[in-house]
Formats: C-alpha cells, structure tokens, sequence
C-alpha cells in the first residue's frame, strides 16, 4: 500500500485576505432567485452564522462555496480561486481545503465512526482504501485522536449508523478535522438533533474550530445558539444579504427580524421591509440597511 501522498501545499491566506469572496453573485433556477448579487466576504478565523426563513438561500451559498453548484452571474473566489471556472486540479485541491458538514451527518452507515472519519483523509493518500487496516498508521493515530477530540475515542470500531444523531454529527465533525480542512461550511449541522444535543454539538464544532484556527460558515436556524457562539451574523432573505453583523452588536430580538414574515401581500413585501430598513424606499426588494454592515 503506498504512502500518504504529499499534502497539497496549504498556504494560509494572508491576513485580511478574505477567504470567501463573493461578488454580485446571483443563481437562478428558472424564474426563482435563489441568490440576488451577494457580496460577502468571510475572512480567516471567523466563525461566520448564516441565517434566514426557508428557501433565503443560504444552502445555495455554501454549495457555491465548494463548487457543488456555479453563478448565474456574478463571481466568487475561495481561496483565491473561482470554483465555477477552477481546473480539476485546482477544484480538488479546493475541495480538500473545503470541508462539509451536513444535516443529515453524510456518513457511511455500515463503515465504522473511525472508518468514516479516515474516509476525510483520502484526499492525501493515492489509491482506494476498503478499510481501517489499509490506512497507514500514523493516518489511524491521527483519525483515532480526531475521534478522542469530539469524546467518541470509545466508539472507534462501532457502526456509524448504530450511533444516535449527536453522536454521528460528531463523527461527521471529527473526519472534516482529520480531511485538515480550513473552511468548514455546516449546512444546519443540529437540524436534526434535540435542544440539548444541538447546543452540545454546536459547542464543540465552534470551540474546536476556533481552538484551530479554522473558518466556519454554518448556517443555522437556531438564532439564540448561533448568538453564543458565533462571531458573526449573516441574515439572508430572498437570496439578499438583509443583515451583517458581529454577534455581539446583536440582539436576538433584532436578529429574528430577519424572520419577520410580512403582514401584506407578496407585492407588498418590500412595504414590510421599510420596518427594518433606513433606505428601503429606494429599493424593489429588501436590502440591508437597518443592522447596517458593521463588520470590520
Ligand atoms: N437545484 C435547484 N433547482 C431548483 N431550485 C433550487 C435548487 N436549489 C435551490 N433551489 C431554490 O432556491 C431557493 C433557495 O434554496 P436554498 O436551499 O438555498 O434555501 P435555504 O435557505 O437553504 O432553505 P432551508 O432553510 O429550507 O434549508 C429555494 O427557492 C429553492 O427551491
Ligand atoms: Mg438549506
């Protein structure tokens, strides 16, 4: 079996380089607007929520974010690259510093939680690896230490789909640490778990990431709990950046406006938007403007 490959030469982006850069991006599917000329740029370090009411867009913008899914128009570069026009390679090399965590945990139900979590590193070995002895040793230390970071070192040889859902996040979590991503995006990573759990996970994600000094772009719906935890605050609605703001200049009150359905009629939203923003008059569709961008 060979050798772990050479990693891909990771050079941190400098400081104040964004890592996310978007630029007027929008994406359309037939007539919806799923994102309306983003731009928002996600620096090194940040622990970045991006929140909103159902269908706002903020799964489109993680998906744009690893090149699972391309602009309509505008642009946008991660790590300096554009995914939509990268070469394989470049989109590959992307992608190992681009780890995802999902709602639905994205594990192989029948390897065990350390094979899924070696399963994060094949990106730094050549050839297909069919289970936990085929890995090289040190690449199983390093999965198992993973393992022993998210306190699940005693399930190691258990089957991922025999875990309850807090425990399979957790394996989840662990193999994008072990992948030695840089960028982690968590589409609604506690959707699916119960209040206690989400608030455990969501802990130990954000304590971990920032421990390494990663970027995390999470969205989430559970304002209160990103308020904890997150440095930012990102508010989308109808595919428009409608909030930017650091947690800690917000309160949750004004946080769940972006929530606010409005009272009128479909052609009348942007009346319902004028409550929250100071220039909304000017504007066919909500803008930010009230919990202006403050974010240095
Ligand atoms: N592949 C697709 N084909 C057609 N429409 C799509 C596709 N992907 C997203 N959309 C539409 O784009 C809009 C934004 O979807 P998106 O999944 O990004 O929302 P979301 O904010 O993640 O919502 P939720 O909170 O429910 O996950 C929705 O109207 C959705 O139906
Ligand atoms: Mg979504």
């Amino acid at each position: 079996m060979s050798e772990p490959a050479a990693s891909p030469t990771t050079i941190p982006a400098p400081r104040g380089e964004p890592i996310v850069r978007a630029r007027a991006l929008s994406r359309r599917y037939g007539s919806t607007v799923a994102l309306d000329e983003v731009d928002l740029d996600i620096h090194a370090r940040e622990l970045c929520v991006i929140f909103g009411l159902s269908g706002s867009g903020k799964s489109t913008f993680l998906r744009h974010c690893n090149g699972l899914q391309t602009p309509s128009s505008g642009s946008l570069q991660v790590f300096g690259i554009d995914p939509a026009t990268a070469t394989r390679r470049e989109l590959r090399g992307l992608r190992q510093r681009v780890g995802f965590v999902f709602q639905h945990f994205g594990l192989v139900g029948r390897l065990t939680a350390l094979g899924n979590v070696l399963s994060g590193g094949l990106g730094r070995l050549r050839g297909p690896r069919y289970d936990v002895s085929s890995y090289p040793q040190s690449m199983r230390r390093e999965a198992l230490q993973q393992l022993d970071r998210v306190g699940l070192a005693d399930r190691a040889f258990q089957r991922a789909d025999t875990l309850s859902g807090g425990q399979q996040q957790r394996v989840a979590i662990a193999r994008t640490l072990f992948q030695r991503a840089e960028l982690v995006l968590a589409d609604e990573p506690v959707a699916s778990l119960d209040p206690e759990t989400s608030e455990q996970v969501m802990g130990m994600l954000l304590s971990i990431c920032a421990e390494d000094g990663l970027t995390v772009l999470c969205s989430l719906h559970q304002v209160d709990l990103a308020l904890g935890w997150a440095d930012r605050m990102v508010g989308l609605r109808d595919g428009r950046v409608v909030l930017d703001q650091p947690a800690r200049a917000l309160t949750s009150q004004q946080a769940m406006r972006v929530y606010q359905r409005s009272q009128h009629e479909p052609d009348e939203q942007s009346a319902g938007w004028a409550a929250v923003e100071t220039d909304a008059a000017s504007s066919p569709r909500p803008r930010m403007g009230d919990v202006a961008s403050e974010h240095a």
